[in-house]
C-alpha cells in the first residue's frame, strides 16, 4: 500500500508555481529581491506544500514530532557559545579547536554540532570542521540569542506543559493569567509577568529578546510599520483653553504603555523628525524601567514606573497618544478590560487616541504562525484576537475603532481607537 496521499499532477502543479515565482527573482547588491512580500510568501507557501506533498504522511507527522530535538541542538549551541567561537569571516574551525575554546568534551560537542548542521543552522565544509552560514550569523546578535533562549527556556517549557495542563482541566477552558501552563512548565506559583519581574535572568533575557532583529524581521517589531505617525500626528493639535480645562497635555505627548526598553519610541522618533518637539514617555513596571535606565535611555525620553492595571498617574493623563504595542495579546479579556478602562479614564474625549499594535488574525484559515503564536499566548493566559474579537473587546471598554492600519500581507496591524 502506498503511503503517499499526493498525485503526480499535484506535485507538477506545485513545481510549476515555484518555477513561475523563481522566474521573477532578481539579485540587488548581493541580496535576493522579490517583486513584493506577497510574491515571497507565495513562493514559501508553494515550497512548503511541495515538501508536504512529496513526503509521506508518516514523514510529515514525524518531522513535526521531532522538532524539540532541533530546538535543543540550537539551544545547546547558544549556551555553549558556538556562534562567537566560530571565525566571523566565514573561515572554518576544527572540532579540536572548538572543543578547547568552549571547554566541551569533543564527542559530545560533535554530536550537538552535527544536529545543528543537519538543520542548516551551521555549515560543515569538511569533516569535523565547522563554519558560519547565513543562519548561524543571526546568532552573532546577543538580542537574537536572547529571543531564542526565551523561546526555549520559558515559552518552550510552557508549551510542552500545555497538553497536560489542559487535560487536567478536562479541556473546558484555556486557563487564565493566574492559572496557566507557564506555571506548570516553570514549576512556579507565579504567573509569567510576576515570575519575570522577580527573576533577574528571565527579565534580562526577555527585555533583550524583545530588541531582537528576528522580531523586527518578522515585522512585529517595527513600531511605525503600518501607522503613519508623522502624517497622522502633525500638525500638533492646538491647545485651547477648553482643552486645558479638560487636562489635555500642552505638547504632543506619546505615552508608550508597557514600552519595555523604549525601542518603539526610539523608532518612532528616528523615523519622524517632524515629531522631535513631542514628549515621549516610556511607561512600564518599575523593574523594567530601572533596567532600561541602567541600559541607557536617551535624554529626551521620559519614564514613568507603574502598572497599567492601576489608574494612570497625573504626568501621563490627557496625552494625545497612548500606545500599546504587543501588550494586549498577553492578557485575557478580563485583564485587558481593566487596562483599557484605565487608559480610557486618562484620555481626553476629543483629542486623545489609543494606538494598539498587535495581530489581527483572519477569521478563517489563519496562517500557522498566528495559530502557534496564539497557543504561546494561551500558556500565559493571553490570546491573539480576530478583528471581530477586537471590536467586541474595545467596544465593551468604551472605545470605537476609528481605523485599522494593516501591515499587509502580514497579520500585524495598528488599531486606531477613540473614545465613543
Ligand atoms: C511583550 S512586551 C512588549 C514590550 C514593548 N511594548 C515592545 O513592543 O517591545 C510586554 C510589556 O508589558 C510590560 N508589562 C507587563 N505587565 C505590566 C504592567 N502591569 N504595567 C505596565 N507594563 C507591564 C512588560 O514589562 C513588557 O515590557
Amino acid at each position: 500500500m502506498s503511503l503517499k496521499s499526493s498525485t503526480p499532477e499535484a506535485i507538477q502543479s506545485l513545481v510549476h508555481r515555484i518555477t513561475q515565482a523563481a522566474n521573477n527573482l532578481a539579485t540587488v547588491n548581493g541580496s535576493l529581491q522579490f517583486e513584493s512580500e506577497s510574491a515571497r510568501r507565495e513562493l514559501v507557501a508553494a515550497a512548503e506544500q511541495l515538501l508536504l506533498a512529496v513526503r509521506s504522511p508518516e514523514e510529515n507527522i514525524f518531522s513535526i514530532a521531532q522538532q524539540p530535538a532541533q530546538n535543543a541542538a540550537l539551544r545547546c549551541a547558544i549556551a555553549l557559545g558556538v556562534p562567537d567561537a566560530l571565525p566571523a569571516n566565514g573561515d572554518s574551525c576544527s572540532l579540536d579547536d572548538l572543543s578547547r575554546t568552549l571547554k566541551a568534551e569533543k564527542t559530545l560537542l560533535s554530536r550537538i554540532l552535527r544536529a545543528c548542521v543537519a538543520t542548516s543552522t551551521l555549515s560543515e565544509p569538511s569533516e569535523l570542521c565547522y563554519a558560519h552560514n547565513a543562519v548561524s550569523r543571526t546568532l552573532l546578535s546577543s538580542a537574537n540569542r536572547a529571543l531564542l533562549t526565551l523561546m526555549y527556556d520559558y515559552n518552550g517549557r510552557a508549551i510542552i506543559a500545555l497538553p497536560e495542563f489542559l487535560q487536567a482541566r478536562k479541556w473546558q477552558d484555556a486557563g487564565s493569567y493566574r492559572d496557566c501552563s507557564f506555571m506548570l512548565g516553570s514549576h512556579t506559583a507565579l504567573p509569567m509577568w510576576e515570575y519575570r519581574d522577580k527573576d533577574e535572568r528571565c527579565r534580562e533575557t526577555f527585555d533583550l529578546g524583545m530588541e531582537s532583529e528576528i522580531v523586527a524581521a518578522l515585522s512585529v517589531g517595527k513600531a511605525i510599520g503600518s501607522f503613519p505617525f508623522g502624517r497622522e500626528l502633525v500638525p500638533i493639535p492646538s491647545v485651547t483653553d477648553n482643552n486645558k480645562q479638560h487636562g489635555l497635555q500642552e505638547e504632543l505627548t506619546i505615552v508608550d504603555l508597557g514600552g519595555g526598553h523604549g525601542q518603539a519610541l526610539q523608532d518612532i522618533r528616528a523615523d519622524h523628525p517632524e515629531l522631535l518637539a513631542a514628549r515621549f514617555v516610556l511607561m512600564d513596571v518599575e523593574a523594567v524601567i530601572l533596567d532600561a535606565i541602567t541600559a541607557g535611555l536617551p535624554a529626551w525620553m521620559e519614564t514613568v514606573a507603574g502598572s497599567f492595571f492601576e489608574p494612570l498617574p497625573a504626568p501621563i493623563r490627557g496625552a494625545q497618544v497612548y500606545y500599546l504595542r504587543r501588550c494586549l495579546h498577553n492578557w485575557d479579556d478580563a485583564a485587558c478590560g481593566i487596562l483599557l478602562r484605565n487608559v480610557a479614564a486618562a484620555m481626553d474625549a476629543v483629542q486623545s487616541r489609543l494606538l494598539i499594535t498587535d495581530m489581527v488574525i483572519d477569521n478563517t484559515n489563519a496562517v500557522k504562525e498566528m495559530a502557534w503564536e496564539d497557543l504561546n499566548m494561551m500558556t500565559i493566559g493571553g490570546i491573539e484576537r480576530t478583528e471581530r474579537h477586537w471590536r467586541c473587546l474595545l467596544g465593551d471598554c468604551g472605545f470605537r475603532i476609528h481605523k485599522i492600519w494593516r501591515q499587509t500581507p502580514t497579520e500585524h496591524a495598528t488599531i486606531d481607537a477613540r473614545l465613543k
